[in-house]
């Protein structure tokens, strides 16, 4: 393993690239493989096993291709398979998103939280060990939103569509929650959405930053950081459409 070997960014698609670009942001010089398995979401809505092969799939055809670290910059894919990669990959910094749970709980103790994720997130035993370790008494909601990855997938992030599915399931929530935890890493792509909906009243906290900087801790740890030249190669298994969506999403040219 080399330091120059790349950083490998995993997801159903292409909400990874929201925690790609806190991972590049922080540590600009790394070189990044994004992998978005556009061609296989949501999966957030897929039996758990499903999940879990997808995903040690997507692991296996990244390993070969030199690489120093894995981030699974999707909540999803950690609930179902960060605990298996660990056992199969021991000698791999392997770095898992979950929802920012401790971060909100630790800003508004005793409040009221409300928590987007997948359904296969919010179901796991992951998240109830999450929550039964750092909710301690605040209040919590979870809110899976359906549909919402789809529109993000599709392209339709910032439309008035998108806006209406968000009010829809959201809107009785203005005004009581004091954080909106963006567990599912599609999720951070709607914030200005959210932050009109909201209006302010709520903070609304992700997981990438948190992960970004876990992924410099381990790689700081390991002797393995990199100090350039940076590089970014992406590739989505949906195809030459996804890849466009990526790099409009990431603003490049
Ligand atoms: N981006 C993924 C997450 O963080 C899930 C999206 C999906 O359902 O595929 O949970």
């Amino acid at each position: 393993m080399n330091n120059s070997d790349y950083i490998a960014v995993l997801d159903s698609g292409v909400g990874g690239l929201s925690v790609l670009r806190q991972l590049q942001r922080l540590l600009p010089k790394e070189r990044y493989l994004f992998f978005g398995d556009s061609a296989n979401a949501p999966y957030g809505t897929r039996p758990t096993a499903q999940v879990l092969e997808l995903t040690l799939a997507a692991v296996e055809a990244l390993l070969p291709r030199g690489i120093k670290a894995l981030v699974i910059a999707c909540n999803t894919a950690t609930a179902a398979a960060v605990d298996t990669l660990r056992q199969r990959y021991p000698e791999l910094v392997i770095v898992g998103i979950e929802p920012a749970l401790k971060l909100a709980a630790e800003r508004y103790p005793g409040g009221q939280i409300g928590i987007m994720a997948t359904e296969v997130t919010l179901r796991e035993r992951k998240f109830l060990a999450l929550l039964s370790r750092f909710s301690g008494d605040c209040q919590v909601i979870k809110l899976p939103v359906p549909g919402l990855v789809e529109q993000i997938e599709h392209g339709k992030a910032n439309t008035p569509e998108t806006e209406a599915l968000l009010r829809y399931y959201l809107q009785s929530y203005v005004g009581k929650l004091d954080a909106l935890v963006l567990g599912c890493t599609h999720f951070p792509f709607v914030r200005p959405a959210l932050e009109r909906i909201f209006g302010g009243q709520t903070a609304l906290l992700d997981g990438g930053e948190g992960t970004a900087r876990e992924t410099r801790r381990r790689l700081r740890e390991a002797g393995l950081l990199y100090a350039g030249p940076g590089e970014l190669v992406l590739e989505n298994s949906g195809g030459e459409e996804m890849l466009c969506l990526s790099r409009r999403l990431l603003e490049l040219p």
